[in-house]
Order: structure tokens, then C-alpha cells, then sequence
């Protein structure tokens, strides 16, 4: 099995503060004002931070334009700053590691009390304000701001948790139960919600139909986030398993 780009690639530090950020991050669609000089600065060192190999996040200025209204989310207004996704196209498993690190931008940002939404569908793509280098594509915006109204006690709709674990989590280690509720909790395209989870011989698998998405990167970067303090492991499933975190000494 190979090993995967996330293991250690980030910090405890970094993991327990991302950890705190998951259940008051919920998606913002109405912005105001510029973001804080202060605030850019920390942006842009996330962004270099954050990124997988493979990965890259470029910052720029935008424009209600470059979003595109519908039916059920809306557009996306007063976002003068967005984050650009970039991947390499020889990349394996790209849109995995992409999901990743922009949650990692995400959560980053929430910690610094900058809300965002991920738009991998809803944008024009002409007006995209950062080009890709040779041999990369672009694969989501993230927008970014202060919003208009406040966010915390926004619900978020979710599945149950039994209903994302294939055998009933409470039998579950605590780390692969709280791991589990992390994913649970994760934003997702369209809110679909498609992973699952399957615990067993010490390995929490990460299952899902299209194993390698933004949507599975996102859940695998939640599962980091739980587990971080622990010494922990990843590797790249195959078939429908994006990949398996193992936890040795975990209770
Ligand atoms: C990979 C990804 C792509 C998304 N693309 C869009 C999009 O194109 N337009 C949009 O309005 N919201 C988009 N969203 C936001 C989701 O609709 C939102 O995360 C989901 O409905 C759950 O709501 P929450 O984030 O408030 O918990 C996307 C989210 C993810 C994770």
C-alpha cells in the first residue's frame, strides 16, 4: 500500500486548532467589507502552507460577477477575495490532495474568523481572477470574507451518523467514533454527503463511489483534524476505499 501525502505533512498544532474550527464552520454566501490588511497577510501564508504536493492556492480579488446565481444556493455576493485551486495535472490522486488542502485553507481561515464557501460549480469560468501554471487545472474557488450576518447557530443539514458508518460506530474505538463525527460533520458538493466509513483491526477506511474527489480529501483532512495528537498513519486504499487511517494506540 502507498503511503499517502498527508501523513505528518501536518502539524498537532496545527490539527487540534482545525479541529476546534469544524462544527462553527458552516458556508457563507453574503460578504461584507474588505478583509483586515492583518487577515490577507495570514491568508496568504496559509495558502502556502497548507498546500500537498501538487497543490496550489493562489489568492486574488474578485467580484460578484464571477459567481453564478441558482436555483437553491443563490449567488454569491460581496466576496472581494477568493482562493483559487490549482492542481497539477500529473498529480495522482489530484483532486483528493486539492480537497485537502483547501480544507485545510478553510478551516484556517475559519480559525481566523473568515468565513468562506467552496464553489466548484458556480462560477464563470472566463472571469476566474488567477491564471493556471503549465500543465495544471483549475479545480474550485473558495470565497472568502467577513459575512454579512452572523453565522454561528446556522444549522447545517447532515446525515445521521449510522447513516455514513457501515457498522454502528458507538462499538468503535473513541478516536474512530470522534474521526467518524468529524467526517459527519464536513461540507460537501451539493451536500451530498458521500462517504463511508468502515472501522476494523485498528484502520478506519474512508469509502466512497468516486474515491478520488475534492469531497473525499475534505473528509480525510476532518479525520486529520480528530486525530492529529495521536501517532497515526495514512495510506491510499483502492477500489472504493480512498484511504485508510490507522491508529495503533488510540483508546
Ligand atoms: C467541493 C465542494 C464544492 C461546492 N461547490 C459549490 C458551488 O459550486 N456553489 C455553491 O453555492 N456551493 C458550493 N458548495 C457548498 C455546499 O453546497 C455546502 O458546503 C453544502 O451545502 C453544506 O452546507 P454547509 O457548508 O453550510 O455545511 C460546495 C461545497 C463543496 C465541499
Amino acid at each position: 500500500m502507498r503511503a499517502c501525502e498527508i501523513d505528518r505533512f501536518y502539524s498537532p498544532a496545527q490539527c487540534s486548532r482545525w479541529y476546534a474550527a469544524i462544527p462553527a464552520r458552516v458556508s457563507c454566501r453574503r460578504f461584507q467589507n474588505e478583509l483586515t490588511a492583518e487577515m490577507l497577510t495570514a491568508l496568504h501564508y496559509t495558502a502556502a502552507r497548507v498546500c500537498l504536493p501538487g497543490v496550489r492556492i493562489v489568492l486574488a480579488e474578485c467580484e460578484d460577477s464571477l459567481f453564478v446565481r441558482v436555483p437553491v444556493f443563490g449567488g454569491i455576493s460581496g466576496a472581494k477575495r477568493c482562493a483559487c485551486i490549482f492542481v497539477n495535472k500529473q498529480q495522482p490522486h489530484a483532486m483528493t490532495l486539492a480537497g485537502i488542502s483547501g480544507e485545510a485553507f478553510v478551516l484556517e481561515a475559519q480559525s481566523q474568523n473568515v468565513a468562506t464557501c467552496w464553489v466548484s460549480g458556480t462560477y464563470r469560468r472566463k472571469l476566474v481572477p488567477a491564471e493556471p501554471e503549465e500543465d495544471e487545472k483549475l479545480v474550485a474557488l473558495i470565497a472568502l470574507g467577513i459575512p454579512e450576518s452572523e453565522t454561528s447557530g446556522m444549522k447545517r443539514k447532515r446525515k445521521a451518523l449510522t447513516d455514513i458508518c457501515l457498522t454502528p460506530p458507538a462499538e468503535w474505538p473513541h478516536w474512530a467514533y470522534q474521526a467518524a463525527e468529524a467526517v459527519r460533520q464536513a461540507p460537501s458538493a451539493v451536500n451530498l454527503q458521500p462517504w463511508r466509513l468502515n472501522y476494523g483491526q485498528q484502520t478506519l477506511r474512508l469509502l466512497g463511489k468516486r474515491t478520488d474527489s475534492l469531497d473525499m480529501g475534505i473528509a480525510m483532512l476532518h479525520m486529520e483534524a480528530s486525530v492529529g495528537s495521536l501517532p497515526h498513519a495514512w495510506v491510499w486504499g483502492d477500489y472504493r476505499c480512498t484511504a485508510h487511517l490507522i491508529v495503533e494506540s488510540g483508546d
